[in-house]
C-alpha cells in the first residue's frame, strides 16, 4: 500500500521523501527522534513524548522547529491517512543541511523534519506468554543516553551481539556492574513482590512506557522502588521485564542462560501487563 510521510512541510509518498546528502543527520548523526505508539488511531502519551523531544532538542541546542499543536496536527494527519488502527510514528529532527562539512554547525541552519508511520503489530503470542531470553553485555554507548539521539550504532552492535550469542536481547551493564537498560528498552525486576527499576540518569533513556508502568504501580498500590541495581540483584530476581513503546511490558524468562524465577512470566508481570493493556484500551476508546 501507498505510505505517506511528512518531510519539511510536505506530505509525500514515502518513496518521494528524500533528503540532501549534506544533511547533518546523514553525515554526523546530528539529530534526535521519537517513537510514539498509536492505539485505535489515537496517540498514546503524546504529552510525555513531546516533553522528551523538547528535552532532547534542548540538550543538542536545536530550537524545536514546530509548536506542540503543529506536531500533533502532523502526527494525527499521518495516522488518519493510513488504515491501521494501531501504528507507531517515527519522527526525526536533524540540525539541517550544511553544504560544507564541518563539525561546527553553521548558524541559522534549518532543521530537517521527517515523520512516517508503520503498522504496530503486537508481538507474537508465544513471545508474550513465554517471555524472552536475554544476556548481559557491557554498555559501549556514550554518556548522554538520556538524549534520544539518532546515533544508534552501539545499540545495533549490542543487539547483534545478543543475537549472535543466541539471545533475543541484551541488558546493558555499566563498567561498575550497574544495571542500565536494554538495547531499546528499560529494565524492571521483581523481588519479594516489590518492583525495582534503575533511577533515571545520563546513562539511560527516560522511557515513556517505564513512566506509564510506574504510574500504574502507584495507582494500584503496588510497591515500586527506583534504586540502583547490579548484576547480582538481577540474578536473584523473581521476575525481570523490559518495557518499550513497541513491546509494552515484556517478561524475560532467561538471563545469561539461567532461568529467571519460575522460568515463566511471573504474577506481577501478569498483573502489570493486564493493567497496561487496560490503560491502552482506555485511551483508545
Ligand atoms: C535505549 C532505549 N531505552 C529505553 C527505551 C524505551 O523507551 P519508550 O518506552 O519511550 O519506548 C527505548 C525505546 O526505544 C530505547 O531505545
Amino acid at each position: 500500500m501507498q505510505q505517506t510521510a511528512y518531510l519539511n512541510g510536505q506530505y509525500l509518498s514515502i518513496e518521494e521523501a528524500v533528503i540532501s546528502t549534506q544533511d547533518r543527520g546523514f553525515l554526523f548523526g546530528d539529530g534526535v527522534y521519537e517513537v510514539i505508539p498509536v492505539f485505535n488511531k489515537k496517540l498514546f502519551e503524546f504529552n510525555a513524548h513531546f516533553t522528551r523531544l523538547q528535552n532532547s532538542l534542548q540538550a543538542i541546542s536545536v530550537v524545536n522547529p514546530l509548536s506542540k499543536d503543529e506536531w500533533q496536527d502532523i502526527l494525527q494527519n499521518l495516522i488518519d491517512q493510513h488504515p491501521w488502527d494501531n501504528q507507531f510514528l517515527y519522527l526525526q529532527v536533524t540540525r539541517g543541511v550544511q553544504m560544507v562539512r564541518n563539525h561546527m554547525p553553521d548558524e541559522c541552519l534549518v532543521p530537517t523534519i521527517y515523520v512516517y508511520t508503520n503498522p504496530l503489530h503486537s508481538l507474537d503470542e508465544n513471545t508474550i506468554t513465554n517471555g524472552i531470553k536475554v544476556i548481559t553485555l557491557e554498555d559501549i554507548r556514550w554518556l548522554r543516553c538520556d538524549i534520544k539521539a539518532i546515533t544508534l550504532l552501539p545499540n545495533v552492535m549490542l543487539k547483534l551481539a545478543a543475537k549472535q550469542q543466541g539471545a533475543d536481547d541484551a541488558i546493558l551493564l555499566s563498567q561498575d556492574n550497574k544495571v542500565l537498560e536494554g538495547t531499546a528498552s528499560n529494565v524492571f525486576m521483581v523481588k519479594d513482590n516489590v518492583i525495582f527499576t534503575p533511577p533515571t540518569s545520563n546513562n539511560i533513556l527516560p522511557g515513556i512506557t517505564r513512566l506509564v508502568v510506574e504510574r500504574i504501580a502507584q495507582n494500584n498500590n503496588i510497591e515500586l522502588k527506583e534504586i540502583a541495581l547490579n548484576l547480582a540483584d538481577l540474578e536473584q530476581a523473581d521476575e525481570i521485564w523490559l518495557t518499550s513503546s513497541t513491546k509494552n511490558v515484556l517478561a524475560v524468562c532467561q538471563l545469561n542462560r539461567k532461568q529467571v524465577g519460575t522460568g515463566n512470566p511471573g504474577k506481577l508481570w501478569q498483573k502489570i501487563n493486564a493493567l497496561f493493556i487496560e490503560t491502552i484500551k482506555e485511551i483508545a476508546l
